[in-house]
């Protein structure tokens, strides 16, 4: 049956694609109501058919609408209270909405679309499927993703057959929307929500955020460089080593409470540290030297302490074409005449779990520490890291994305070094972390003060 349309390519891919159940997963706007349209006057003549939206305004502002749109010439009649639409073709099409699934439960059916199927229910699924008995028995589900615990990733990703297939697309694939609306959204939504809703990902807040502990409520605060800054207190810099970006977290706590003895415990405020982090060192791209220099924009008067705490790798003397020197040695060089330099490296970095365990711990408080403070103008880079740094699917490593012009390439560089740093530094609460993490700390002390700890109360756990 022939209508007049020239699809997005997503649209096509998805009018193509031959499975039984099949899911157009997109982003807000892209088309994927007047994909799921289109699809019904591709259907067999003479065939009986169901369109479900999730309640009943859905359907009437959005589904029916764009059914007309699309499929308007071919319809000969259109009955309201029963929501039954007769095709020109013989067909029939059952408009329903998803309020009360049970009442789906009916005729025997060749095909059905479920329109924003995320806001349904799975029962809705099972007895749509339980329909479906006569050729050439298809299904087609449209939505805006709702996470990974949600039913459409169990049947369509988790449990991916030969029936199935999926068309994921970003709403930039919908080239009849105004370049103004993206461009909105673009700004609009940050981060998680805009992997969902922009770019029509699966994705869990919560569940998979590898810092759950990170709250802007309880751990960003402005002026936090200005207020709390102080030029002769030990600094310390967490660093990454990296091309596209480098972003050093600077540190302070005042006081700085590494071991506290048991017995010495009072409720004095004076017992309890407050980290901040003051700012970060950042350069995109970025090299070792070139990061010095920034380092010295930004602290020029220091004289206290300057302390380096990073990944056990970049100790080794293979930097990058840095002729045998290491990204420390490159530090020690630059930096050396310009500061009381000391640097904190581990022999080997601590396993990635409990470098997330610590830095959880950081931002929630523990032990004698309080949460961290961040400064929200200072530390763009590390915020959006502490909200979307997300974990791999197992959940026991930091998941990671090299591809160039993804946005989220950026991202997990600024709290990894922040992660080594606490792994030295910070008491952390769990006694068998705390345990594993005190082999890590048996630590290299290189450049000038290789001798001595640099630190003012000296390296140890809490309690342990
Ligand atoms: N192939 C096409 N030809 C012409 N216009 C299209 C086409 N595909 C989509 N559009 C238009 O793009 C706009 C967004 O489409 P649609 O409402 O189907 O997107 P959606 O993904 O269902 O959005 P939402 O997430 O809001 O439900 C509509 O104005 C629609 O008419
Ligand atoms: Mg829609």
């Amino acid at each position: 049956m022939e209508i007049n349309v020239t699809p997005t390519a997503p649209q096509l891919e998805f009018f193509e694609m031959d499975r039984m159940y099949r899911l157009f997963l997109s982003g807000i706007g892209a088309g994927k109501t007047f994909g799921g349209a289109v699809e019904i006057a591709r259907m067999p003549p003479n065939t009986t058919g169901a369109v479900i939206s999730p309640t009943y305004p859905m359907h009437r502002d959005m589904v029916l609408p764009t059914f007309f749109d699309t499929c308007g010439k071919l319809v000969l009649d259109y009955n309201k209270s029963d929501k039954e639409a007769y095709l020109i073709d013989g067909k029939k099409v059952i408009f329903r909405t998803a309020e009360d699934p049970e009442r789906l439960r009916g005729p025997n059916l060749s095909w059905f679309w479920l329109d924003e199927a995320a806001l349904m229910d799975e029962m809705v699924w099972k007895i749509m499927i339980g329909r479906l008995r006569v050729l050439p028995m298809k299904a087609w589900v449209t939505t805006t993703p709702k996470g990974k615990m949600h039913w459409l990733y169990k049947i369509f990703v988790k449990e991916a057959n030969e029936f199935t297939g999926i068309v994921k697309c970003s709403t930039r694939s919908n080239v009849y929307l105004p370049e103004q609306f993206i461009r909105s959204l673009d700004t609009g939504y940050k981060g998680l929500w805009h992997l969902q809703e922009v770019e029509g990902e699966f994705v869990d807040f919560g569940a998979t955020r590898a810092y759950p502990m990170f709250s802007r409520l309880r751990n960003v605060r402005k002026n936090i460089f200005q207020d709390h800054y102080n030029p002769r207190a030990p600094l310390h810099v967490a660093c990454d080593f990296n091309y596209a970006i480098m972003s050093w977290p600077c540190i302070q706590v005042h006081p700085l409470l590494t071991q506290i003895p048991l017995e010495s415990v009072s409720d004095s405020d004076a017992l309890y540290s407050q980290p901040y982090v003051l700012t970060e060192v950042e350069l995109i791209p970025a090299n070792t030297p070139a990061m010095c220099r920034e380092f010295r924009k930004r602290f020029p008067n220091h004289t206290g302490p300057v302390v380096f705490y990073g990944d056990a790798s970049g100790s080794s003397g293979d930097s990058h074409g840095a002729g045998g020197y290491s990204h420390y040695d490159i530090i020690d060089k630059e930096l050396r005449e310009h500061y009381d330099l000391a640097f904190m490296i581990p022999r080997k970095n601590p396993p990635v779990v409990n470098r997330l365990v610590v830095t959880n711990d950081v931002f929630s408080g523990t032990g004698y520490w309080r949460p961290v403070l961040v400064d929200e103008d200072e530390c763009p880079t590390f915020i959006n890291d502490g909200e979307n740094v997300l974990l791999t699917e197992n959940g026991d490593n930091i998941e990671k994305i090299t591809k160039q012009d993804d946005e989220r390439s950026l991202l997990t560089h600024s709290t990894d070094g922040f992660g080594y740093w606490a792994s030295i530094e910070v008491p952390v609460k769990s006694m068998e972390v705390a345990q594993e993490l005190n082999d890590i700390r048996d630590m290299i002390r290189y450049g000038r003060n290789m001798e001595n700890d640099p630190r003012p109360h000296g390296a140890g756990l809490m309690g342990v």
